[in-house]
């Protein structure tokens, strides 16, 4: 803990829940980084739809790394968003750097949403079974969110409409 405060959670649920928070803090900054990726070098004739729809994930994401971040500052440790720390500590796939086409950038980022979407939702409990319900409440936010973007991103992968 870095400073006294009032809250009245135990520092033994505070570290338990931060460590959770910060492992999806170097997740999601890596995911803001892959949509902004997906977003910048998107080519082909679906170009600006998906160009748009990427910065559409991209600003649903910055907001879950602010709220991931805040709340272990309001833990009262550290949020660690250091590059070095998200390089390092990243569990997500590492986005194909020559990926081109609109299919390959979105199936790219669905990989990484929904591998994203895995781990959150795994939070939820565990943020629970912890002893912090607003952390798992946090959690559920962003696993309801994460899977409405990976159905946004799917969808452009169906291509009769019908599967
Ligand atoms: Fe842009």
């Amino acid at each position: 803990m870095t400073y006294t405060s009032r809250l009245d959670l135990g520092e033994h649920v505070r570290k338990q829940a931060v460590a959770l928070l910060q492992a999806r803090l170097s997740d999601a900054l890596d995911l803001e980084a892959q949509c902004k990726q997906a977003h910048w070098n998107v080519k082909g004739p679906q170009f600006l739809q998906l160009h748009q729809l990427f910065d559409g994930v991209h600003t649903v994401v910055e907001e879950f790394v602010d709220l991931l971040a805040e709340r272990i500052t309001t833990l009262g440790h550290i949020a660690d968003g250091r590059v070095q720390t998200t390089a390092g500590r990243s569990s997500l796939y590492e986005y194909p750097l020559q990926a081109s086409g609109g299919v390959e950038h979105l199936k790219a980022l669905a990989a990484t949403l929904g591998q994203f979407g895995t781990l959150v939702r795994g939070n939820i409990d565990e943020a629970a079974g912890a002893g912090d319900a607003d952390s798992a409440d946090l959690f559920t936010q962003l696993s309801r969110e994460t899977d409405k973007q990976l159905w946004f991103v799917e969808a452009h992968l169906v291509s009769d409409g019908t599967a």
